[in-house]
């Protein structure tokens, strides 16, 4: 008997070295501990012995099968290591000595563009202002010249919320806010989200930002709104734009004009992006009616004042040559990653 548990020990030995994963030890260790494996069959065999040789072969069988165990329990150990240990080499190996290779951020384009538009603006004078985005009616709408049931307020499809207020659709709706924290004379850009309850298409999207700017003092006239949108526009686009009024209609500016500059893909000659005409148009715009000054608190036979609302996500597409708008609120990394170096 005693030759016999010898006998097993070696073979088990072998066996277990030679598994080389963990359904093999599995095998193995049903082949020697399971119900019909080969230690419960000495167990078995046991039954011929005396008293005295019964319990010294079950010590020995005792020991036998901890030991089993144990080196069971090991192997899987050791297959666990090796199986690491293989994944980690066939894996790239990791080079200290490289340079880390992490993906560089970069700011969205939209707010490169307004960074850099706020930059002249400030150099001009301008204050920066900020404003909500959830407003009321009346800042919204009314302080701007645009009574309830005024057909003008089709213009804007409006997301209403609770208690009467709404999200802003145009920059605009911070004029009345502006003109009494700071009365006249007075240059501010205030740029901000808006959103519309539009259907989106490569041109249209429900959420885009503009940038509004004002200013008010004795005597402004169209030929200073003029200037500083060519001013502005020339150093955005780093070369000289010609610029162009078309009467446009806004309750709140009186006249009103669509500000169009020459298309710069062409320079002027005419092209598909022009719809061969030769100019673009970037920006509504016009002289403050002086119902919205008085509305504001300001002076309206004293001061006179323009008012402009750029675009700045039509910018940013115009500047990056972005054909899609919806690229801009997509989330889309490989869209937007492209800015990493402006
Ligand atoms: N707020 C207007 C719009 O978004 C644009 C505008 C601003 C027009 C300022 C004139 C003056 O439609």
């Amino acid at each position: 008997m005693q030759q016999k548990i010898e006998e097993l020990v070696s073979r088990f030995k072998k066996d277990i070295e030679k598994a080389a994963d963990s359904q093999a030890v599995e095998n193995i260790r049903i082949a020697y501990l399971g119900k019909k494996g080969f230690v419960t069959e000495i167990l078995q065999g046991m039954k011929s012995l005396s008293h005295e040789a019964r319990k010294e072969v079950g010590k020995s069988v005792n020991i036998l099968k901890a030991d089993i165990e144990r080196q069971i329990a090991q192997r899987t150990e050791k297959i666990k290591e090796e199986q690491l240990l293989k994944k980690i080499n066939e894996s790239e190996r990791f080079d200290v000595t490289l340079p880390p290779n992490f993906t560089q951020g970069s700011y969205h384009p939209i707010t490169i563009i307004q960074r850099e538009v706020e930059d002249i603006f400030l150099s001009m004078g301008f204050t920066i202002e900020d404003y909500d985005e959830i407003v009321d009616d009346y800042h919204c709408f009314e302080a701007l010249n645009i009574p309830k049931h005024h057909p003008a307020r089709d213009m804007q499809d409006t997301y209403y919320i609770e208690n009467g207020q709404l999200l802003k659709t145009h920059t605009s709706a911070a004029q009345n806010f502006i003109m009494r924290k700071y009365g006249a004379p007075l240059r501010a850009i205030f740029p901000g989200r808006c959103f519309r309850n539009e259907s989106t298409d490569a041109s249209h999207e429900n959420t885009f930002f503009q940038m509004e700017g004002i200013m008010i003092d004795k005597d402004i006239s169209i030929s200073n709104l003029i200037y500083f949108m060519k001013t502005m526009l020339t150093e955005v686009f780093k070369r000289e734009v010609n610029v162009r009024l078309r009467p446009g209609f806004f309750p709140f500016v009186e006249p009103g004009f669509e500000l169009d500059i020459n298309c710069l893909i062409c320079g002027g000659e005419g092209c598909p992006s022009c719809k061969n005409s030769g100019w673009l148009e970037l920006c509504p715009c016009g002289m403050i009616h002086p119902k919205v000054l008085e509305y504001g608190g300001i002076d309206s036979e004293e001061y006179t004042g323009f008012a402009f609302g750029l675009g700045l996500t039509r910018l940013a597409m115009m500047k990056y040559g972005v054909k899609d708008i919806r690229d801009f609120n997509s989330g889309n990394l490989k869209a937007l990653s492209q800015f990493t170096n402006i």
